[in-house]
């Protein structure tokens, strides 16, 4: 059966197509141009190498942020002087944490989560302990590390 007239166009259904054509295209070249502007963004490494004499000295009960690719680091000195590092990320919907030296907890402010010296999820939705990283002193050199992954520097 032929039908006498039809509900779209054909110039309506080339400029639909087109449109699409051009929409598509658009959002690829975006997307292409956000990596290329901002490399890391969403990459994580498996270990960051800093200069140790900018972390080691921080006083106690206190915290000093680094990089961990495009995502937060924390590198935390405790209140006896261990230090620690972990990564800054609430386990919840990955909010970025602070440390609150008055109650000696970290605090996401996202949802009212709270995780304690250590990175044990205490209160609120985080489902899991944050995540630590290895640290390790070389020279002048701070190495913070995935769990696991070992890190050797070339010889000078
Ligand atoms: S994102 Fe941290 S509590 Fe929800």
């Amino acid at each position: 059966m032929k039908l006498d007239y039809s509900l779209v166009t054909r110039r309506a259904f080339l400029n639909t197509l087109f449109g699409g054509w051009l929409a598509a295209l658009a959002a690829g070249s975006a997307y292409a141009l956000l990596r290329f502007i901002f490399p890391t963004l969403g990459k994580e490494p498996d270990f960051v190498i800093l200069n140790k004499g900018d972390f080691l000295d921080i006083p106690v009960n206190s915290v000093k942020p680094f990089a961990w690719g495009g995502k937060l680091g924390l590198f935390f000195r405790k209140d006896d002087g261990a230090t620690q590092a972990l990564k800054g990320v609430c386990t919840h919907m990955e909010c970025n944490i602070t440390y609150r030296p008055d109650v000696k907890k970290f605090y996401c402010a996202c949802h009212k989560g709270w995780f304690d010296e250590n990175g044990k999820n205490i209160e609120g939705p985080p489902p899991k302990p944050l995540e630590i990283f290895d640290i390790t002193i070389e020279g002048d050199k701070l190495i913070i590390a995935k769990k696991g992954v070992k890190v050797e520097l070339p010889k000078a």
